[in-house]
Parts: C-alpha cells; sequence; structure tokens
C-alpha cells in the first residue's frame, strides 16, 4: 500500500494547534451556539428554562454538562422543522434519518451549513489519503440519507472527480470502479463485502484494482474486518463517522497515517463521554455513551445530543483534535444475552478467525421456553465446501464465542449467498423473540 500520508502545509491550522487554542476556539463557539439555539427554538428555551439555565451561565467548556440532554425523542416531538433556528426559507437543504419506528427525524442546513459541512468531509477524506485529482466513487446511497450527499460535496471541495453512483446493481459498480479507475472508494463496509464477492464472481483479482482508499462508515466495523478488506484490495480501508442529528458524515475521521481511532473535528463539534445509566459525565480514557454539542451550525443547532454511540475519548496523535476509539456498537445494539452483554461486533470478530468462515453473518434472536437464544447464520467462505468442513467451523465458532465473549450461542453455517447481502447499512440483528 502506497503511503498517502498528507503533507503538514495541506492540513487545515487548527487540525494541528495547540490545545489551548482549539479550546479557546470552542468557548467562544460553544457560547454562541446556546445563545443561537436558546434564542431561535422554543424547545431548547423551555428546557434550558425548566432545567434553570442559561446560555451566559457557561463561562467555561465544563459548565456544559449543567445543560440538558437532547434525545431522538425530542427531535420526533418537534417533527418536521420545530427545531430549525432559521426562518424555513433560509434552509436550502433537508436530510431525514428512517427511524425504525414512526415518523423520520428531520434535519436541515442552511447554506453556510452545507458549506462547513463539505469542509468537515473534505478534511476527513484527507486524512484518510485522499487527494485533489482523485477519482471518488460514491456507492453511500443519495437521498434523505445523508451518506452520499454529503460525501459527494466533500469530494467535490476537495478537488476530485465524483462518481456518483449510490447504493445497488453492484455488478455496475464494480465496471464503473475498473472503467472509470477510482482511487477512492466511500461506502458502508459491509457492502464493500458486496463489492468484493462481485468482484470475485467476475473473475477479477480485486488486489489489482485501482483503489487505493475506502472512507468506510455508517455502521459499526471491527479491525479485524478492516485487515480483511485491506489484504483483499490491497487499499487503506479508513472510518469515517457521523451521524445526521449532528450533521451527517464526516463529523470524525482516521487519519490514514495511523489508524488508531477517529479525530473528532472539535472546532464544529463537542464531544463529551457520559455515563448512559446515570447521564453523568466521566473522563476522557473511560468508556460511556457519546454526546455532542454543534458550535457553528445555524439552521440545526444541536445541544448535548445523546447518539446513543459506544466508545471513549483518547488525546490526538496525527492530529492535535481528540480521538474517539472505533465504535464498539449502539446502547440499542447490546443484547443481553443471559446477563452478558454481547455486541454484533465482538461475534465479528470472531468469526474473522476463522478462514473456512465468511464475513458476511446476521444475529437472530429467539425464545426458547423462558430463555433466549441467540443463534448466528454465517456463510461459509467460497473455497470450504462440505457439510463436514461447515460443521467442524461452527463449532469453532461457539467454542471461541463462549471462550472470549463468555455466552453460549448456535450457530449455523451457510451456503454462500444464503445470508441476506446489504446494500448500505447491514442489519445485523433479527429478532424473532416473541412481542410483549
Ligand atoms: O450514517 C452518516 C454517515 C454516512 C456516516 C456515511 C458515515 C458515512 P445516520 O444514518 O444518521 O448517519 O446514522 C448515524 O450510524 O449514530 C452510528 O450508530 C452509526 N455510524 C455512523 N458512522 C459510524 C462508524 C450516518 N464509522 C449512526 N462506526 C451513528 C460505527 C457508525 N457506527
Amino acid at each position: 500500500m502506497k503511503d498517502l500520508t498528507p503533507r503538514k502545509e495541506e492540513l487545515d491550522p487548527i487540525e494541528i494547534a495547540s490545545r489551548d487554542e482549539i479550546a479557546a476556539l470552542q468557548l467562544v463557539r460553544l457560547k454562541w451556539s446556546l445563545k443561537h439555539a436558546y434564542d431561535n427554538v422554543p424547545h431548547y428555551r423551555r428546557s434550558f428554562d425548566v432545567a434553570g439555565v442559561h446560555p451566559y451561565d457557561l463561562k467555561e467548556l465544563s459548565d456544559l454538562s449543567r445543560f440538558p440532554f437532547t434525545t431522538k425523542q425530542d427531535l420526533r416531538d418537534n417533527y418536521p422543522f420545530g427545531m430549525f433556528a432559521v426562518p424555513r426559507e433560509k434552509v436550502v437543504r433537508v436530510h431525514a434519518s428512517s427511524g425504525t419506528t414512526g415518523k423520520p427525524t428531520v434535519v436541515g442546513y442552511t447554506r453556510n451549513d452545507i458549506e462547513v459541512w463539505a469542509e468537515c468531509v473534505a478534511r476527513s477524506m484527507r486524512a484518510a489519503g485522499t487527494r485533489p485529482g482523485d477519482v471518488v466513487h460514491v456507492a453511500y446511497g443519495y437521498g434523505l440519507f445523508t451518506g452520499g450527499l454529503g460525501a459527494h460535496y466533500g469530494a467535490e471541495r476537495l478537488g476530485c472527480t465524483v462518481v456518483p453512483v449510490s447504493g445497488g446493481m453492484t455488478t455496475r459498480q464494480v465496471t464503473l470502479i475498473e472503467d472509470f479507475k477510482a482511487t477512492t472508494i466511500m461506502v458502508t463496509p459491509s457492502y464493500m463485502l458486496s463489492i468484493l464477492d462481485e468482484y470475485r464472481a467476475q473473475g477479477l483479482d480485486p488486489r489489482e484494482s485501482p483503489l487505493q482508499v475506502g472512507i468506510f462508515g455508517a455502521e459499526p466495523w471491527t479491525n479485524a474486518m478492516r485487515a480483511e478488506i485491506e489484504e483483499a484490495f490491497d487499499m487503506h480501508a479508513v472510518d469515517i463517522y457521523g451521524l445526521s442529528e449532528v450533521m451527517g458524515p464526516g463529523v470524525a475521521n482516521e487519519c490514514v497515517e495511523t489508524k488508531d481511532g477517529l479525530h473528532i473535528w472539535e472546532d464544529h463539534f463537542y464531544p463529551e463521554i457520559i455515563d448512559p445509566e446515570t447521564g453523568l459525565p466521566v473522563a476522557d480514557g473511560e468508556r460511556g455513551e457519546l454526546v455532542f454539542t454543534s458550535l457553528t451550525k445555524e439552521a440545526f443547532p444541536i445541544v448535548r445530543y445523546r447518539t446513543r454511540d459506544l466508545t471513549r475519548l483518547l488525546p490526538g496523535t496525527a492530529r492535535s483534535m481528540r480521538r474517539m476509539e472505533k465504535i464498539t456498537g449502539r446502547c440499542d445494539d447490546m443484547m443481553i444475552l443471559r446477563g452478558v452483554n454481547v455486541f454484533p461486533t465482538q461475534i465479528e470478530e470472531q468469526i474473522l478467525k476463522i478462514p473456512a468462515l465468511s464475513p458476511h453473518f446476521q444475529i437472530e434472536l429467539l425464545r426458547e421456553g423462558r430463555m433466549d437464544e441467540m443463534v448466528v447464520h454465517v456463510e461459509a467462505a467460497r473455497d470450504s465446501a462440505g457439510a463436514e468442513a461447515r460443521e467442524s467451523s461452527a463449532a469453532m465458532l461457539v467454542a471461541r464465542i463462549k471462550e472470549v465473549v463468555g455466552v453460549s450461542v448456535r450457530c449455523h453455517v451457510t451456503e454462500p449467498e444464503q445470508v441476506a447481502r446489504s446494500q448500505g447499512k447491514a442489519v445485523r440483528i433479527v429478532d424473532n423473540r416473541p412481542k410483549g
């Protein structure tokens, strides 16, 4: 793999500024953002008043912990445009995230918000090793989802040639990557695996593909998956994080030279980690739920948004901005099996240690009697044929999960192509337990 480390002169000065400079900028921006939210969004005025705090009470960054949280429910209660802080005519774009239940949550952007977003994605892409002049294949979905258009504007801003493919039609994805000589691909890691299968199905060697950088996010994925993709394509696989409520992709990104967690673009997004049970902030380095406050957003300021994502904050390395560790999972993805907390990423890690298994998997939850059961459905690797081989890799996986994760599960190793394929975010958990 090529060394794609950006030169210092290519970075935004704030990326490598001193911690003091970053904190000073954050304080000025945080004061503005709280006041902007309080003055213009009835929901924030009410919730601050109820909590007995006023934007002027923020004298230093740590005072933020006195302000109330915002949850997805608050956004639903104000559907569709109730959280906007500018007149609707100033909103040049809306996006929405499809909730699993009920109405989607709607977010909005002013012209300036779109500019800032493009800057953040361009910065993320540069960190990942993409350069002006690269051909960027965007296979994140376009539409209400922020992935496609977010990546698109960032790539244009960086000065790349953008190929706006969106998700789906996997055969065509491979044709376009090869014919247009894409050097960067932006896609969910699970869909990248489908693209990998398609390369092999067409008899092409993925290591000969023009791709040098993959910028993967929108769902949790492990370092084991990184190793799998990097080896298969002989390319860098770099993590990008974001969420609609805070902006979209480009809130944080890994640097290609270190791949040691995602630097949060702290000049625009202020991170905190809280204990999800008590809501109290925890120190840097401790695990908990990630909470964000926007520092520059005009149309849709967000104060202490509870992301439900679990991670921890670490000091800067390749940049002075702090890192968040690769996300282990979401509070709502956590399965509790006979008292043990289990995340799909832990299962993924164990699957990838067994060469006879493919990385395509789904977890089914069942109830037998009064006990919850977990069945891991995973496909056999293409070249490992035979029922006997499948039996033995199933037994190996069961043993590994028991030993490392600490739970007893059942494992069903299927023929290739039997587990539902993702064309965007993978569905990892299928809950077939009786309701109620
Ligand atoms: O997924 C934005 C995005 C698009 C990020 C493309 C990266 C690339 P939402 O649909 O609102 O927005 O979903 C946000 O997805 O709270 C996390 O649970 C999850 N997520 C996003 N990026 C990562 C990542 C987009 N790198 C939710 N690792 C977030 C783990 C991620 N989970």
